[in-house]
């Protein structure tokens, strides 16, 4: 285990008592009764940030049962979620009536990530949309800012001043975008560069190169970002990938060359092991297994793909035992609908149905956990309590609402069947109101 590259002050270790619910392996691959870890009657010891001991209360208790300690009783406590693609400058236009994915573009987002040209625009925005992931549950996020790099700036400063684990990158984009966006291919290459000098690794923070997808790139744009990335093999690569049929038309046409959309990113040497795609809604079979060798990572956005009329993403070919991918849930804020993973994980669930397919409540719970730090190649840092790894936690309440209480009154789960149902009632109605609390590095915020 590598250590945490953080440590906060914590003058004396504290403890948390309840029922602790994670995974230790992916239940795509492993039998859910190994892959999932409850522990009814649980304790977590927090020192410096980070977690020092977990287990069952009766065997910790000898060592840990003098520690200050908060208990919660009727609450499922969880590694924090993992949303793998959300945008913050978007935040203000979640909701936007009326167009699918190029005409979405032009009509709302365009002109709202103008806006993000003031830096101190974006500072207000950046704090608005961390306390949203936060009630939300979610305490890592890969982000997209705008192609201001003051945007990117003021998110950073946000999350730092948090404490929080946060991947985000400046958005570059040389073509078919209004020129009030437009970066060139130098000068995106040049401030992506002095971005990742100044913020990639400084605490909790990671830099993803951004360029927004093939459509607004040059050709040179994303071999420079490819470049940035033999630069910098440890930062990451977050784009958006095959989602929509109209957009997926005009990436052959501008890339004729090209074997299909994936080969326009893999020809600037952009997919790479921390390459994370957004969608993959279009994906051919080629394609899917391409992303599988290459070890790549999709983000499935099941709000977001409902609501602009995009398509049903394949899990099972995805998550498919010959060309497994990583796979970790993304809101998409603002084409997505909800900051909550719970709502998230809801929709996905449904897309699955839509397909004649199950998304059994742990699958789902995995791709906002520790699937979607294994996507982020955060799993050392968060997304389960193994020792030694972050204290990024929620605590949830399955009776948050009167129908929730009344759905939920019987007896606390001992049993993964009794939990899987408790949990997948939760997912189903669930959202902000069911996150009691949230904490980062062990604090509650
Ligand atoms: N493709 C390119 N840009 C975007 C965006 O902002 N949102 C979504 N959903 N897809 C995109
Ligand atoms: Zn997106």
């Amino acid at each position: 285990m590598s250590s945490i590259p953080y440590s906060i002050s914590q003058p004396s270790p504290k403890a948390i008592r309840g029922s602790f619910l994670d995974f230790v392996d992916d239940p795509f691959y492993v039998p859910e009764t190994e892959s999932v870890r409850y522990v009814a009657d649980g304790l977590m010891v927090v020192a410096n940030g980070a977690i020092v001991a977990f287990g069952p209360y009766a065997d910790l208790q000898e060592n840990y049962g003098e520690l200050p300690t908060t208990t919660y009783s009727n609450q499922i406590i969880m590694p924090g979620f993992v949303d793998t693609h959300i945008h913050y400058p978007q935040t203000e236009m979640i909701a936007a009536y009326g167009e699918q994915l190029l005409e979405w573009l032009n009509r709302y987002t365009f002109p709202t990530e103008r806006k993000f040209e003031s830096k101190q625009y974006a500072k207000e925005v950046a704090e608005i949309f961390l306390d949203e992931l936060l009630r939300n549950g979610t305490t890592t996020a890969m982000v997209f800012a705008t192609v201001f790099p003051a945007s990117v700036d003021a998110f950073f400063e946000a999350a730092e001043r948090r404490n929080l684990c946060m991947i985000a990158g400046k958005v570059m984009m040389d073509r078919n975008a209004p020129d009030f966006l437009r970066d060139t291919a130098v000068s995106s290459y040049e401030e992506t560069k002095a971005l990742i000098r100044k913020w990639h690794k400084r605490g909790r923070l990671r830099y993803a190169i951004t360029p927004r997808f093939a459509i607004t790139s040059t050709e040179e744009q994303l071999r420079l970002a490819g470049k940035l990335l033999e630069e910098f093999p440890d930062v990451y690569l977050h784009t958006h990938l095959s989602e929509n049929v109209d957009e997926v038309a005009w990436v052959q046409q501008l890339f004729p060359d090209c074997q299909g959309y994936l080969d326009a990113y893999d020809m600037a040497g952009l997919v790479k092991e921390r390459s994370v795609f957004a969608h993959g809604v279009q994906l051919t079979d080629a394609e899917f297994q391409r992303l599988s060798a290459a070890q790549s990572a999709i983000a499935f956005c099941p709000t977001s793909n409902l609501f602009l009329g995009s398509g049903l993403f394949k899990i099972e070919q995805a998550k498919s035992a010959h060309y497994p991918i990583k796979v970790g849930l993304g809101t998409d804020v603002g084409a997505g609908t909800s900051f909550s993973m719970l709502q998230t994980a809801n929709e996905a669930y449904k897309v699955a149905q839509l397909r004649h397919q199950k998304l059994s409540p742990f699958k789902a719970l995995f791709l906002a956990t520790l699937g979607g730090a294994r996507a982020l190649c955060l799993e050392d840092e968060i997304g389960s309590f193994e020792v030694g790894k972050a204290a990024d936690f929620i605590i949830l309440d399955p009776q948050a609402t009167p129908l929730m209480a009344f759905r939920n009154q019987s007896c606390w789960p001992e049993q993964l069947d009794e939990l899987a149902e408790l949990v997948f009632s939760l997912m189903m109605m669930g959202d902000d109101r069911s996150v009691h609390a949230t904490y980062i590095l062990g604090q509650q915020v």
